[in-house]
């Protein structure tokens, strides 16, 4: 069984109460089932959410032992973060960068994405669906 890393960065705790014009009313309970179901017989998930940039590093760097692939929203660290971009590239298996959001018709600042510079695939603006994409993506390259 291979496990695929679906990784949350800030805020993304309160999906389904925060700002649900732009985010939606599900939850990042509704992320994880949606995800689950997306699996096949051969890989499993793994769901985290941290507030704090240094603990989704650190989950970054577990996953280059336990995961085949990582699905992540680093939500408004996409925008800051060269810590994060460091370690994704540090890791070796496919990365799939996902915005709830259609990042590109938001404010300027939201345009430049760091993890884009090693992201395999990035997906903004279909809702939750985009996490099932990722992962639908990680289980094509990463074998059924
Ligand atoms: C987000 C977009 C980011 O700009 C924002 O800071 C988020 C969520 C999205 O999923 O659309 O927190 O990553």
């Amino acid at each position: 069984m291979k496990t695929i890393l679906v990784l949350n960065g800030p805020n993304l705790n309160l999906l389904g109460k925060r700002q649900p014009e732009i985010y939606g009313h599900e939850t990042l309970d509704d992320v994880a089932r949606m995800c689950s179901e997306a699996c096949g017989e051969g890989h499993e998930i793994r769901l985290e959410q941290s507030n704090h940039e240094g603990r989704i590093i650190d989950w970054i760097h577990e996953a280059r032992q336990s995961a085949c692939g990582i699905v992540i929203n680093p939500g408004a660290f996409t925008h800051t973060s060269v810590a994060i971009l460091d370690a994704l590239n540090a890791f070796e298996g496919p990365v799939m960068e996902v915005h709830i959001s259609q990042v590109h018709k938001r404010e300027a600042f939201r345009h430049h994405s760091y993890v884009s510079m090693r992201a395999d695939g990035v997906i903004a603006g279909l809702g939750l669906f985009g996490y099932v994409a990722g992962v639908q993506r990680v289980i094509a390259l990463t074998g059924a």
